[in-house]
């Protein structure tokens, strides 16, 4: 009830109808449900909360190897970083080890929905890995445009401002992508927002995108960190002042 009325959204009580039946009754596309202390949106696809890739990248962290992502953000203990388009927020996990326990991410994500699943999952995780779990309470989840919200951002507010816009063409076929897909704001990152981006950020803005793809060419990164022997590469914009 409290949730439903926070998405603005109807509450349905399950009564003893299937999900199935209840979808038919009321013409629903998707019903947001909370089962065994998970928030579940069922739609074709079924989105929740995990902390999905983050999980094997954090352990090869530990294991000393290099996170190209990290490589690209430099992060050291006690940044605070911007990470502009959540999503699930594995990115902001992986940063999350990166600024170590004195430093913060703040996520940003416009879709409601997205947003809603991604900060009830890092409040009530209740999975094993206790790595993960000593990351939760460093990311701050705020539900906005980051268009909206850099504007309001004093300078160099935020060491490092992150994007991680959806890819034009699709990468992963991941059942949570294909999940997030229909949800997620998919318009395109501009040359403004990286300008107002530099603003906000102390030292550098880093962008993810597809190895080999064409967001680059039209963004213009000072450089370009991975790519080479993967999918993704990183375009960074460094502050120079
Ligand atoms: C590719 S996903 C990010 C995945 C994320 N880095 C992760 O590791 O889980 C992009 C997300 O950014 C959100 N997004 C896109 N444009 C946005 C904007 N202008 N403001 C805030 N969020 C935005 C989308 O809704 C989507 O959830």
């Amino acid at each position: 009830m409290k949730i439903a009325e926070e998405l603005d959204i109807p509450y349905i009580p399950r009564a003893k109808n299937s999900l199935q039946k209840l979808k038919e009754i009321y013409e629903l596309d998707y019903l947001l449900v909370v089962e065994q202390n998970q928030v579940i949106l069922k739609g074709k696809e079924v989105l929740f909360w995990h902390p999905s890739m983050a999980v094997p990248r954090l352990k090869a962290l530990r294991e000393g190897k290099n996170d190209p992502m990290l490589e690209a953000m430099k992060l050291k203990p006690g940044y605070h970083v911007l990470d502009c388009t959540l999503g699930l927020g594995s990115d902001a996990l992986v940063s999350a080890y990166g600024v170590g326990s004195e430093g913060h991410v703040t996520g940003l994500e416009s879709s409601k929905y997205i947003a809603f699943i991604t900060r009830w999952g890092l409040e009530n995780f209740n999975g094993q890995n206790t790595h993960v779990k000593a990351l939760l309470s460093r990311i701050t989840v705020i539900n906005q445009r980051y268009e909206e919200y850099l504007k309001n951002q004093p300078d160099d507010r935020y060491e490092v401002v992150y994007f991680d816009p959806m890819f034009r063409k699709a990468l992963h076929n991941s059942p949570s992508m294909n999940a997030l897909r229909p949800l997620a704001n998919h318009h395109p990152l501009e040359q403004g927002s990286i300008h107002e981006a530099l603003r906000v950020a102390k030292f550098r803005v880093v962008v993810k995108e597809m190895a080999g793809g064409l967001e680059f060419l039209r963004l213009s990164p000072d450089y370009v960190v991975g790519g080479k022997y993967s999918p993704i590469a990183y375009g960074v914009w460094e502050k120079n002042e």
